[in-house]
């Protein structure tokens, strides 16, 4: 099926990165947030991405305009009726995820791929709010959305081959570097690097070793790319414990279970870069 009009639900952190991937490749992009406010501020962080993309050369000035033309706003879901792929990135909550797909399966043509982007919820429970669930699947993107290749395309038990493949297919035109696999806890690379990242916190209290020493130890003994506290303080204490929580909810191991120390910083409001502290100070 040809995809030409994309739909964004939630201009947050990963509906601003989403959004921000499809006008860069030429879609035209219809992005809902719940007020024109926030909306306005999902556009702007677009646009200082497109920006810094023409600071580094990585997009010409006039490519950065077109990109900009694609996006429309908007704070009714009506407005996405004509998309021919939807992808939903708003908050972790299964109930809201389920309204809007309820929701979105009466307002858009019945071969429209729908898609979520959750990172722990199941996608199948999702699809069942809808009267087509052959056309659910999830798209899960990594943050930063424009910046980290993989989407993993989520095959649910009822989505169709054609659905998958129509999602697989965009992802790629996209720029993406989509992989196909099954609904199950954590999909990939979370069901992989969740209880791993847990295992290094662990680490540090067992072995008596600083996060500088932890993280030299990963990218000089393992050739890991950058270090494991590092790159929980990138991804946000908050977000990495609630992904563990519901991993460990789904799956019951307790390699999965959040370590006491992020729960303590946490508690701590110490959420990583985005607080200004975490394992480092920033
Ligand atoms: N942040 C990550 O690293 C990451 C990575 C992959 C997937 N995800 C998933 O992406 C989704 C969004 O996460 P995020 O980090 O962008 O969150 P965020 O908090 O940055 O954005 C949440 C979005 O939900 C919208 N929203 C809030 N209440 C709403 C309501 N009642 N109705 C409709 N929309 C509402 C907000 O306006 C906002 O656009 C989640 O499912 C999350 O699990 C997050």
């Amino acid at each position: 099926m040809e995809i030409s009009r994309v739909g964004v639900i939630g201009l947050g952190t990963m509906g601003a990165g989403i959004a921000q991937v499809a006008v860069t490749a030429g879609y035209e992009t219809v992005a809902r947030e719940v007020t024109m406010e926030l909306a306005e501020r999902g556009r702007s962080t677009i646009e200082h991405y497109l920006g810094r993309a023409v600071e580094k050369g990585k997009l010409a000035a006039d490519e950065r305009d077109a990109a900009r033309g694609r996006l429309t706003l908007t704070t009714e879901l009506a407005d996405l009726a004509d998309c021919d792929l939807v992808i939903e990135a708003v908050l972790e909550e299964l109930e809201l995820k389920r309204e809007v797909f309820e929701e979105l399966d009466r307002l858009t043509r019945p071969e429209a791929v729908l898609a979520t982007n959750t990172s722990a919820l199941s996608v199948c429970e999702i699809a069942e709010a809808t009267e087509h669930p052959e056309r659910v699947v999830g798209m899960h993107f990594f943050n930063p959305a424009p910046v980290l290749p993989l989407v993993e395309i989520v095959r649910a038990q009822r989505s169709s081959d054609a659905a998958v493949e129509a999602a697989y297919d965009w992802a790629e035109r996209a720029g993406k570097r989509p992989v196909r696999c099954n609904d199950t806890p954590g999909f990939i690379v979370n069901r992989i690097l969740i209880p791993l990242l847990n295992d290094c916190v662990r680490v540090l209290d067992e072995a008596g070793v600083t996060p500088e020493g932890l993280d030299t130890a990963m990218t000089s003994g393992a050739g890991w790319p950058m270090g494991p506290c590092a790159l929980v303080d990138l991804i946000g204490i908050d977000v990495h414990v609630h992904a563990s929580e519901a991993l460990h909810a789904a799956l019951g191991e307790e390699r999965m279970a959040p370590p006491e120390r992020l729960l303590e910083m946490q508690e701590a409001g110490h959420l990583g870069r985005k607080t200004g502290q975490g394992f480092y100070t920033y």
